[in-house]
């Protein structure tokens, strides 16, 4: 039976598209590379090196280089979430998040990103997480299931014991590859091969969730 939920960060809990989205788009402009919103879709949960690599479009730099450019954007992008505050959680995410809580189960994040602590702080969220798996937790990123793997691991739950959502086709793919349930969030052609796919998490309630997950052995 289900014990706990892991939750994705970006696009999930809050919306930082945006902020990553003008990030990429502030350094691709200084680097004179056009970068369009819906390049930037194909980013959706795609870690940090793996996006730039994209932004670049075949362009080769040095190693140091590259390393520069991550930096450059993620100074960006921290000096955009500074804006973010207990407002932008998205519907219906803390409700649900309480709702986990007051059933007695559990709830972890589990984001591809180096900065989910600094995020679930600033939303005001990190009290309703029992445990955070996040850029720095592992190797092998979405869509290798390790992210989520340790993120049930540090709830002490298997991976059929836990449902994970995700709004991004990677992290749907990892959560799948690690035996877990997993809700989509967002679009069928982008998180289609989940179990159950909601638009969004606006009036999720646990018991209607829970109901509507097949049935596991
Ligand atoms: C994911 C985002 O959650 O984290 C991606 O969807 C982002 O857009 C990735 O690239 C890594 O984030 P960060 O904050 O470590 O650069
Ligand atoms: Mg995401």
């Amino acid at each position: 039976s289900i014990k706990g939920f892991i939750f994705d960060l970006d696009g999930v809990l809050t919306d930082t598209a945006e902020y990553h989205y003008r990030a990429w788009k502030r350094l691709a402009d200084e680097l004179g590379i056009p970068f369009t919103r819906e390049e930037n879709e194909a980013l959706r949960g795609i870690p940090r090196r793996e996006s730039l690599l994209l932004l670049l479009k075949g362009r080769t730099f040095p190693e140091a280089t590259l390393n520069e450019l991550m930096e450059r954007k993620n100074s960006y992008y921290l000096e955009y979430i500074r804006e973010i505050s207990p407002r932008d959680v998205l519907p219906g995410a803390r409700e649900l998040l309480s709702e986990i809580r007051a059933a007695g189960l559990k709830a972890a994040l589990g984001s591809a990103s180096k900065n989910a602590r600094e995020v679930i702080e600033r939303l005001g969220i990190a009290g309703l997480l029992d445990a955070v798996a996040d850029g720095y937790s592992v190797t092998r990123q979405k869509p290798a299931p390790d992210l989520f793997l340790h993120a049930a691991a540090l709830l002490g739950l298997a991976p059929a014991e836990c449902v994970v959502v995700e709004d991004a086709a990677a992290g749907v793919e990892a959560a799948l590859a690690g035996g877990f349930t997993v809700i989509g969030i967002g679009p069928h052609e982008r998180v289609g091969k989940a179990h159950v796919v909601l638009p969004n998490l606006a009036g999720a309630r646990l018991a209607d969730l829970l109901a509507r997950l097949p049935m596991h052995a």
